[in-house]
């Protein structure tokens, strides 16, 4: 029985002012029936973490490097996010692929060094609009998965997240039949490479425009294990339901 999971992922939003926010969704959550997993950006992890002790909902970061420490200006290794309160880290975003030209080989160092760390690494793939029409889709995300999942991975430690880059912000979701294909797809893929008993475990996310109107139906999907949510995590009031469908999924 895999624990569902409701993530959050705030990108570049959010200043001292936001907390608020994850301090509600905290209150609201002492216990829950599904993992909450709330990624502000790294100025708020530690004040982020501090707030949500004691409660279900864990923190979590959105890049780490893939050296422990050393000379790299700007960046923030994974045991330095471990350090300030993080349970989490998403990886190979879409977003960081685009703008920062991460490629798949980077992705797995940095999954792993997430995994030395002793960071849940949420893995993120998924296919353009073009690739999508051009019939790419699976050859893509398949591809992604073998290049980006390192041999460290287990179903504890890492957890995929489906995310079509056309359905990132959009208002746009794939329907429940292309979505269940890539997840289905993706589970067995996760078989070939880490054997039958992790990819049944392991936790798969859709992400890409989830919100309270549309999740009670992705979460009743195949091989949906929860959400990764950007715009629609900013807001406990509009995380809330999100998490509350999950629950009753
Ligand atoms: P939206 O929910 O805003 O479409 O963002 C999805 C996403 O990119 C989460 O990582």
């Amino acid at each position: 029985m895999r624990r569902r999971l409701a993530a959050g992922n705030w990108k570049m939003n959010g200043t001292r002012q936001n907390l608020p926010e994850i301090a509600a969704l905290a209150a609201a959550h002492p216990v829950a029936a599904v993992d909450i997993l709330i990624c502000p950006p790294a100025t708020l992890l530690a004040q982020a973490a501090t707030l949500a002790e004691g409660s279900a909902v864990t923190i979590g970061a959105q890049d780490c490097h893939p050296a422990p420490s050393g000379a790299h200006t700007g960046d923030i290794a994974a045991p330095m996010l471990a350090d300030a309160g993080a349970r989490a880290v998403i990886l190979g975003h879409s977003e960081r692929r685009a703008d920062h030209a991460e490629t798949s080989a980077l992705v797995a160092a940095k999954t792993r060094a997430a995994h030395d760390a002793g960071l849940l690494a949420i893995l993120c793939l998924g296919e353009t609009l073009a690739q999508r029409e051009d019939a790419q889709t699976i050859a893509v995300v398949t591809e992604q998965l073998r290049a980006s999942l390192p041999d460290s991975a287990t179903a504890t430690n890492t957890v995929l997240a489906y995310e079509p880059v056309w359905a990132i912000g959009t208002g746009l979701t794939p329907s429940a039949a292309q979505i269940a294909e890539v997840h289905g797809v993706l589970r067995a893929c996760i078989a070939e490479h880490l054997g039958a008993p992790e990819a049944d475990q392991m936790r798969l996310l859709y992400g890409g425009s989830v919100k309270p109107d549309n999740a009670a139906a992705i979460f009743a999907i195949a091989d949906v294990d929860g959400a990764l949510v950007g715009g629609a995590s900013l807001r406990a009031r509009d995380f809330a339901p999100i998490i509350a469908a999950l629950g009753s999924a």
